[in-house]
């Protein structure tokens, strides 16, 4: 007859040193398992005779109680410690202080990116996005700039190379064509703003071949040319946190909008810093009207039913003029020393309630 006591001792002591769940489920099988050494004497009980069978039985159904509560017990100590030492070595002390020297900043581009979708928002317009690779036929033509149109030349658009039907893609050259997206998608009332890149072949003190434009669309049953003045004069002011911001509208002339104006802003460019609110120049920042009657018919909708503005400002030259930065071109050129002085900190996220930009 089998020593119970020293099997139980020896498989209790293997037990507690099994080192991780994998050495532990080894022993449990070589225990409990089909083949087991306690499911071995189990099975041998058949050859007892019913007096031995009821003591013996008992006994080994006593002891296999035992070896289970403490395999289950060593499993959730071995859960527990690995799950500590996880713990220990995921540590990430968040008492620890940034490094100056290695804390980035936030480029100004994205400031103001950020600071104009506060106060978008706040007026309940929606953001819409669109590719910067992009149809002819959206960048153009149903923005009632049909082949051969002059204003294709003014454009100076990188074009891709043309596909074997002869249509080519291009580089948008302006955040409208998401204007035509957004009508061909959904039905009005629609308020929508739409932040993104541009691309032209232009390069000097204020045009960069990539800038960044906001476009905004607002078409319903009603919409006027007196709503459009008063979001930009209300976005301006929100934007440059002052009681007013002196801005000039000058009759222009866009081919998707009828009738089309410019908005200038009042600022000082003598100096090193372009000043706000000051001076003799203007500087443009953007073009707007009311969406054209056979744009709004081109992207599905009815003319007749249906109308609204239309503006798309350029978002570096809001940033140059709101942080007093001369040179467009030194936004794109990734110089360190000039995020450190024109960046914003991580951390101040832009609101209306916690004052846009501090
Ligand atoms: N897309 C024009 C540009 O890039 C700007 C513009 C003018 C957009 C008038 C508009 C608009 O939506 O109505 O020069």
């Amino acid at each position: 007859m089998q020593n119970l006591e020293t099997t139980e001792r020896d498989a209790l002591t293997r037990i507690d040193a099994a080192l991780d769940e994998g050495a532990l489920e080894a022993i449990r099988i070589e225990l409990l398992g089909k083949k087991g050494s306690i499911s071995e004497l189990l099975k041998g009980l058949g050859a007892l005779s019913p007096d031995e069978r009821k003591t013996f039985g008992a006994q080994v159904n006593a002891m296999r109680d035992r070896v289970s509560a403490r395999l289950a017990d060593r499993k959730t100590q071995l859960g527990d410690m690995a799950m500590e030492a996880r713990l220990a070595s995921e540590r990430v002390d968040v008492t620890l202080s940034p490094r100056p020297e290695l804390s980035g900043r936030i480029h100004p581009v994205s400031q103001i990116l950020d600071e104009a979708i506060a106060i978008f928002a706040d007026m309940g317009f929606s953001i819409a996005e669109g590719p910067d690779i992009e149809l002819d036929d959206y960048n153009f033509t149903r923005l009632n700039i049909p082949p051969e149109h002059p204003a294709r030349q003014m454009h100076d658009t990188f074009y891709l190379k043309p596909k074997p039907d002869g249509s080519r893609h291009l580089l948008r050259t302006h955040t409208s064509p998401v204007q035509v997206r957004t009508m061909l998608a959904q039905k009005p009332p629609i308020r929508i703003i739409v932040p993104g890149r541009v691309y032209r072949m232009d390069s000097d003190q204020t045009h960069t071949p990539m800038f960044h434009q906001i476009e905004g669309l607002v078409i319903d049953e009603s919409a006027h040319m007196g709503h459009l003045k008063w979001i930009l004069e209300e976005f301006c002011r929100a934007l440059f946190e002052v009681p007013k911001v002196e801005m000039r509208l000058r009759p222009s002339h866009f081919p998707f909008t009828e009738p089309s104006a410019e908005v200038d802003i009042r600022c000082d460019r003598s100096g090193a810093e372009i000043k706000l609110g000051q001076g003799n120049d203007w500087l443009e920042i953007l073009g707007c009207g009311m969406v054209h009657p056979k744009v709004i018919e081109m992207c599905g909708h009815d003319p007749a039913k249906y109308q609204g503005f239309a503006w798309g400002m350029g978002l570096d030259r809001l940033a140059m003029l709101k942080y007093g930065a001369p040179d467009l071109r030194a936004f794109f050129d990734a110089d360190i020393r000039w995020l450190k002085h024109y960046g914003f900190a991580a951390l101040d996220v832009p609101s209306l309630a916690g004052g846009l930009s501090r």
